[in-house]
């Protein structure tokens, strides 16, 4: 079966469920932040394993479902849990519930994740927009033919992260009274943490933070003409910045901690959408 009649068995799946009211923003809810998805209302909850075609979530912290609903009165669809490239999934694999929401109709795509930070002025428990990403995983899942019905073979990446949602998002967490970092994201493989050295190179590289997801997801939105804004959480400072070992555990307390400023600031960004 071709990759377009994939997306599309899947969406049907779905869109079946929906009695016509098609979602136009997708959220991906990183480590810790799914609980996010809770807050939307009149929600219709599918678990991954139930749409054809999608891979299943197997980490700890990661929910494996869809939550379409309402939220701040917009139509959202919310991935509780994503894929990453370090679980064994392709990029294609990664990727296609991007493709799916395409299809369903999203226009505007909201990414999250915990990353760690590299900037020296951040702290754990900050929240950062991300301006740009650089791509450290060593792989594209463009990679392979063209399908030219999603989007071009050489995509623009020159406004990965679309500069007018910054600056709305900008102005929700103003009005929130909230201080939001901003900077540049760096997607590595995982699982393993960073090495102190890795983490000194990758600062030289222009690297504010550092993470294991977001980037597969953010070139599949551009490509196939997603607008994306990204927020980091800036889960603990990466390897080497303090002298003291990193844990799961303390990226999952973290998120934890900021977590409600975090859905504060989505709230108010969706108000301005
Ligand atoms: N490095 C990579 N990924 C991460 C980190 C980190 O320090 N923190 C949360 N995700």
């Amino acid at each position: 079966m071709s990759l377009m009649e994939q997306i599309r068995e899947s969406e049907k799946y779905i869109s079946n469920q929906l009695n016509g009211d098609k979602p136009s923003i997708g959220l991906i809810l990183g480590s810790g932040l799914g609980v996010l998805a809770d807050e939307i209302e009149g929600a219709i909850t599918i678990p991954y394993q139930e749409i054809p075609h999608f891979p299943q979530s197997t980490v700890e912290g990661h929910k494996g479902q869809l939550v379409i609903g309402q939220l701040q009165g917009q139509r959202v669809v919310a991935m509780q849990g994503r894929f990453h490239y370090y679980e064994g999934y392709s990029m294609q694999h990664v990727t296609f519930p991007v493709r799916v929401m395409k299809q369903l109709g999203v226009e505007k795509l909201l990414v999250t994740n915990a990353a760690g930070g590299i900037n020296e002025s951040f702290n754990p428990g900050d929240l950062m927009f991300i301006e740009d990403h650089i791509n450290n995983m060593g792989d594209n899942p463009l990679i392979g033919k063209n399908v030219d019905a999603l989007g071009a073979r050489f995509p623009d990446m020159s406004q990965a992260y679309d500069r007018e949602l910054i600056n709305t998002a900008q102005q929700a967490a103003t009005d929130l009274n909230l201080n939001v970092q901003r900077g540049v994201y760096v997607g590595n493989t995982g699982p393993t943490y960073e090495t102190g050295s890795e983490v000194k190179m990758l600062r030289t590289l222009g690297g504010d933070a550092v993470g294991m997801s977001t980037v597969p997801e953010v070139i599949v939105a551009n490509h196939t003409g997603i607008k994306v804004l990204g927020i980091s959480c800036i889960s603990n400072m990466a390897a080497g910045i303090l002298d003291q070992p990193l844990s799961h555990d303390e990226v999952i307390e973290t998120t934890e901690k900021v977590k409600q400023s975090f859905i504060q600031l989505v709230k108010q960004i969706l108000q301005s959408v």
